[in-house]
C-alpha cells in the first residue's frame, strides 16, 4: 500500500508540477501518442501533424460510441481538456471531463475558456478518480478514456465504475497500451522508465477485457491499432530533444510483440 501511494504521488507530480503535456513529444495541450496516417520514413513531421494525430485518436475512440447528438458523455482522465472540447464540438455531445489532478483541471479551464463560454452547459470538468467516479448511478450514455488507463492499478474497479455510471444500453470506448495476450515475461520494464517505476502499468489486454466482462459489460472488443501509432510516434520523438532517450524503446517493444496499442469497446 505504501509503495502504491508512492507511485500515485509520482503520477500526480508528473501531471501537476512537471506538466507532462508541455514536453515537445506532445503538442496542442493533448497528451497521447496519437493515431497517425502514413508518414514516409525520414520525412519531417510538422507540429500541426503531431497535434492532428492526437485529435484523431479522440475521434477514433469516440466514434466507436456511436452516440446521437446531445448524448451525455464522461471522459476519464481528461487532462487539459482539449479532447473533451473536441468531442463536445465535433460530436455534438454534452461532455463531463474527470481528472484527479487539480493542476490539469486548472489548465483545462484556461485552455478551453472560449469553448466553455461558447457552448454553455456542453463541457464541464470535475476533480476525482476513475476508481471512485463522483457521479450517481446511470448518469451517462457513454464513457470514454484516451491514453489514461495505463496509470490505474485497479482496472477491475474502473470496469465496475464504468458499468455503474452508464445507463442501460450505454457504451464504453478506450484506447491505450497493453501487452498482447501470450507475450509472457518481457523486458519492457528494463526498456521503459515509466514502466520500471510503476507510473505506467502494462497489463495483458485479455485481463482488461475480462475485467470489463466481470463487471457486467457486454459485447467487449479489443482491436490492436499499433500500426497507426508506434512507428509514426517514434519518428516524431526522433525529431525532438528526446531522440536519444528511452522513449525510443516503445517502438522496439512493439516490434518485438511485447506491447501494442488497443482500442477497446463495450456495452452496458
Ligand atoms: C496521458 S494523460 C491523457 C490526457 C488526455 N486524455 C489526452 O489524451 O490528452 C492522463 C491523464 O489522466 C489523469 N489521471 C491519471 N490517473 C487518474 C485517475 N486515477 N483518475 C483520474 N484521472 C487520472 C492524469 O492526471 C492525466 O491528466
Amino acid at each position: 500500500m505504501e509503495q502504491e501511494s508512492d507511485i500515485q504521488a509520482q503520477r500526480d507530480l508528473m501531471y501537476g508540477e512537471l506538466d507532462l503535456g508541455s514536453l515537445t513529444i506532445f503538442s496542442g495541450s493533448f497528451i497521447n501518442y496519437g493515431y497517425w496516417g502514413d508518414v514516409a520514413p525520414g520525412r519531417e513531421i510538422t507540429l500541426a501533424e503531431r497535434t492532428a494525430s492526437q485529435a484523431e485518436l479522440y475521434r477514433r475512440v469516440v466514434s466507436r460510441l456511436s452516440m446521437p447528438l446531445g448524448a451525455e458523455l464522461l471522459e476519464l482522465g481528461s487532462g487539459i481538456g482539449v479532447g473533451a472540447a473536441l468531442v463536445a464540438r465535433e460530436f455534438g455531445a454534452v461532455v463531463s471531463g474527470l481528472d484527479r489532478s487539480a493542476a490539469q483541471l486548472g489548465r483545462a479551464a484556461e485552455a478551453n475558456a472560449a469553448t466553455l463560454a461558447d457552448m454553455p452547459g456542453r463541457l464541464s470538468f470535475y476533480e476525482g478518480s476513475v476508481t471512485a467516479i463522483p457521479f450517481p448511478d446511470a448518469s451517462f450514455d457513454g464513457v470514454y478514456a484516451v491514453e489514461m488507463l495505463q496509470h490505474v492499478d485497479d482496472l477491475a474497479a474502473v470496469a465496475r465504475e464504468v458499468h455503474r455510471v452508464l445507463r442501460p444500453g450505454g457504451r464504453f470506448a478506450t484506447a491505450t497500451f497493453f501487452a498482447p495476450d501470450g507475450a509472457g515475461e518481457t523486458p519492457v520494464a528494463d526498456l521503459i522508465e515509466t514502466v520500471a517505476s510503476g507510473v505506467d502499468v502494462v497489463r495483458p489486454i485479455g485481463e482488461f477485457t475480462a475485467d470489463l466482462e466481470a463487471a457486467g459489460l457486454r459485447e467487449v472488443t479489443a482491436t490492436p491499432i499499433g500500426e497507426h501509432v508506434w512507428r509514426q510516434f517514434d519518428q516524431w520523438v526522433a525529431q525532438t530533444e528526446f531522440r536519444d532517450s528511452w522513449g525510443r524503446n516503445w517502438l522496439r517493444c512493439y516490434e518485438n510483440g511485447w506491447i501494442d496499442y488497443y482500442l477497446v469497446t463495450a456495452a452496458r
